[in-house]
């Protein structure tokens, strides 16, 4: 048997995504009306032989206590929460939980960052993990050489496709391939992260006897059960025929704004026109909305006949829209009301917030400035006539005159 493990983080980690995550982890954000973790979950219980996925976070117990049982009970699967009393890093919370990762003695384990958006190719993944017979298998992509330092930079064998060299987010650059944060382990992993866990309480005993540690300041911060992946395991393990690597040509992104999830909510929507179409709003019927690329509206939310809505929109559940409504590229939240002839254009609009009437909530769609998608923070008030362009909003705000280029705080 197989099974899989989704590193989900804590509420120190995902700082970048706020004013969205004061309000909910950031794993069970929604992106195309499902909570950002059910992607990768939905990937894996297509993988043949799954006994188990654990979500590994150090997360309270009782924010993800809802979530699991009720995709647990959906997928048919079960989804374990294992929570970590501290940040062990990717490798160490991995490492932390090796006796009930091992409990179904797993030939192999899926490793995957909660974080990234992509089509998630286990089954090839696995497949070409095997023809290769290494400890693990990364899931790799190109990505412009401009923007390769914000991940993990490989240099793969291009004829084996063995790991050769692995720097993760360097300062000058060595390769347009980089880390996707999936991968797949034998168990033998958790030796490789004993290893350096070992060698971390060795040197920290070396220095308590010696003036090591004025030699290896770097070291002397990092506890012995705080093990990063990427850092202390692909690193020095690279070129030992340990690791291999499998080039995706398919979409991948990495989530860490709210602008990023909003681009990432449009990919799942494209992925579910080809996958489950079902799951999309479709336009037709007299009283229905018109809707124009990939839609998706919660069967709780009221859309007057008479609003547009689309491409890529996300509606949850109990909003309200309103006639003469325009929505384009937004993420609208549950329980919010846009009020007669509102426009929303390349926003998230909190939950409980609400859009006065002929009001403008919008930005450029830049996806990589700050600014460039608006973004409104739980029960926040835009009212009528205001415009609120390429801003943030913190909850509870009123707006009542029209802003521009702002951090409302
Ligand atoms: N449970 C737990 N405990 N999860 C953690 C911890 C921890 O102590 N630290 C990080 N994570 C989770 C994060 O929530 C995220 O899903 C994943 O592990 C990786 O987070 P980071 O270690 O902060 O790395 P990163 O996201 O900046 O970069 C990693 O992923 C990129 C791909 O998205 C690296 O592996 C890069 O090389 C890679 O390109």
């Amino acid at each position: 048997v197989v099974v899989a493990v989704i590193m989900v983080g804590g509420p120190t980690k995902g700082t970048r995504f706020r004013p969205l995550s004061l309000n909910t982890p950031k794993p069970l954000f929604p992106l195309a009306g499902q909570p950002m973790v059910n992607h990768p979950i939905s990937a894996c219980k297509r993988i043949p032989n799954l006994a188990q996925i654990y979500l590994i976070g150090f997360y309270e117990e009782r924010e993800f206590a809802l979530f699991v049982s009720s995709i647990s009970n959906e997928l048919r699967v079960p989804v374990r929460y294992l929570k970590e009393d501290k940040p062990h890093g990717s490798a160490g919370g991995l490492y932390n939980f090796r006796d009930q990762i091992m409990e179904e003695s797993p030939s192999h384990i899926f490793l995957l960052n909660c974080d990234v958006c992509c089509s998630f190719p286990l089954a090839d993944l696995l497949e070409a993990h095997m023809s290769y017979r290494g400890m693990g298998t990364i899931l790799v992509i190109k990505v412009s050489p401009e923007s390769a330092n914000q991940f993990g930079e490989l240099v793969a064998d291009p004829v084996t496709n063995e790991l050769l060299h692995y720097t993760e987010k360097p300062e000058t650059f060595v390769s347009d391939r980089i880390n996707c944060g999936v991968y797949i382990f034998t168990p033998d992993i958790f030796t490789a992260i004993q290893g350096v866990s070992s060698q971390r309480k060795d040197r920290a005993t070396l220095r308590r006897v010696s003036s090591f540690e004025a030699l290896q300041p770097a070291n002397r911060s990092l506890p012995s059960d705080f093990v990063r992946l990427d850092q202390d395991i692909l690193s020095p393990l690279a070129g030992k025929k340990q690791f291999y690597v499998y080039e995706t040509t398919d979409y991948w992104e990495q989530i860490k704004t709210p602008g990023m999830s909003l681009k990432c909510s449009g990919l799942y929507l494209a992925q579910f026109r080809r996958t489950s179409p079902d799951l999309l709003a479709s336009g037709d019927g007299t009283k229905n909305a018109a809707i124009s690329g990939n839609v998706y509206i919660h069967p709780s939310a009221k859309v007057h006949p008479t609003a547009k809505i689309g491409p890529n929109a996300s509606i949850s559940a109990n909003a309200r829209i309103g006639a003469g409504v325009r929505l384009v590229n937004c993420i609208i939240l549950d329980d919010v009301e846009v009020k007669e002839n509102a426009v929303v254009i390349h926003a998230i609009v909190g939950w409980k917030s609400s859009i006065g009437r002929w009001s403008r909530v919008q930005a450029s769609g830049d996806h990589n400035t700050k600014l460039g998608v608006t973004i409104l923070g739980e029960s926040v008030t835009v009212e009528d006539e205001v415009v609120v362009i390429n801003s943030i909003v913190l909850p509870n705000k009123t707006m009542n005159v029209s802003v521009q280029e702002e951090i409302i705080l």
